[in-house]
């Protein structure tokens, strides 16, 4: 693992943070203001260098990073006019270019809008000081928002590629790591909190993920899963199953799954978390429009940050995965056949009377305390 040097100026991603005090009053967490700044503006390469001993989270053995490992990091493969992470190589099926980088600052706006501009639910507290990892932390704007929220907290973000800025609070660490490999955190190194958000299509072994969660947890600390059941559906019967928005799902959801990668693991949340050890598991639906066709006006707004964010993500799941379709699955499709496909599915997005809606799980438990 490599870490990407802390900086100490001030935090990028434009939400101003603050505790909640208008709603869910028993509960003391993660609410952030909304702000309608470009957070994708602030995206930055970091700079990759060796772990310092004095401020590595991950002790002596993970600060060992070579250079030419540190070189490779950024040698970023190119395809069909997108990059890709180059650390494990196809192991994400989606690019980590800027196109991409803006589209998970807007799902992160999607997600803090539909959380009713929460970062968490679990129970901290407002003083909250403890230590906090997020999973494959994609652009490490999840935790540069909760490290502005708490700066007395210590805050990382792993992940496979180093996407990060490196104009962040004191308090956040960014580290690359495969997290489906064995963590090398020492038992000192425990979190209080671990995040985890937005893995669908990501990861191989869920179960394995949730029992390595579990294990560098501190007893009375918690957990949080907020992930989605990629499956589009309609309430009201007017998704057409023959229209390319379904089909684009049926195809790369399947397509994906042959792959190894579930890419509905929200509605699976609850049992992993439960049978991790997990106890206290509280579970949240929330429905995620896609266009602006609600009535209602926070659906609908609801709705157009998921269209936006849809609109920039489909390219990167066509290409990753239907020009990787073996042929008896009707692949590989060519990058023309995907470009005529994503045409057709923009429009399908665009088309108010297709109701269309995903199913967003938001789940968090805590560690007993013995
Ligand atoms: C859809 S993005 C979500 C990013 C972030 N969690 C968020 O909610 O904004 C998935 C992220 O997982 C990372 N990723 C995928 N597989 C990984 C792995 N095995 N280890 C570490 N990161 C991984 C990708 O590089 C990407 O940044």
């Amino acid at each position: 693992m490599a870490s990407t040097e802390p900086h100490t100026a001030p935090p990028t991603s434009g939400l101003e943070a603050q505790h909640p005090d208008a709603e869910n009053t028993s509960d003391t967490s993660g609410q952030v203001l909304d702000d309608d700044d470009d957070a994708a503006s602030s995206q930055v390469q970091p700079e990759i260098t060796r772990a310092d001993d004095t401020d590595s989270a991950y002790g002596d053995e993970i600060s060992t990073y070579s250079a030419s490992v540190r070189s490779s990091i950024y040698d970023y493969p190119e395809r069909y006019g997108r990059t890709y992470h180059a650390y494990k190589e196809g192991r994400y099926a989606l690019p980590a270019d800027e196109a991409e980088l803006d589209r998970l600052d807007i799902h992160h706006h999607l997600c803090l809008r539909a959380m009713h501009n929460r970062l968490y639910f679990a129970p901290l507290p407002p003083d909250f000081a403890g230590r906090v990892l997020d999973v494959a932390t994609g652009t490490g704007i999840w935790p540069i928002d909760f490290a502005d929220m708490h700066p007395a907290a210590h805050v990382i973000g792993n992940d496979l590629a180093p996407t990060q800025p490196a104009m962040v609070p004191p308090n956040v660490h960014f580290y690359i790591d495969d997290v489906e490999q064995d963590w090398n955190y020492a038992a000192h190194e425990a979190f209080d909190f671990i995040h985890v958000r937005f893995l669908a299509g990501s990861i191989a072994d869920w179960p394995n993920l949730l029992r390595q969660c579990y294990a560098h947890t501190k007893p009375g600390g918690y957990v949080e899963f907020q992930d989605w059941n990629t499956w589009l559906y309609s309430q009201d019967g007017t998704l057409p199953p023959e229209s390319a928005l379904n089909k684009f799902h049926q195809l790369t959801c399947a397509g994906r799954h042959a792959q190894g990668f579930n890419m509905m693991p929200g509605p699976h949340l609850e049992k992993f978390v439960k049978d991790a050890g997990f106890v206290d598991v509280q579970v949240r639906k929330i429905h995620l429009p896609l266009g602006p066709w609600p009535k209602d006006k926070f659906m609908k707004e609801i709705g157009v940050i998921n269209l936006v964010q849809m609109d920039k993500a489909i390219e990167g799941i066509c290409l990753g995965v239907l020009t990787q379709l073996p042929p008896e699955a009707g692949g590989p499709w060519s990058w023309e056949e995907v470009q005529g496909f994503l045409a057709d599915i923009k429009k399908d997005m665009r088309n108010k009377r297709f109701h269309s809606l995903y199913d967003f799980f938001v789940v968090h438990g805590q560690k007993p305390e013995s």
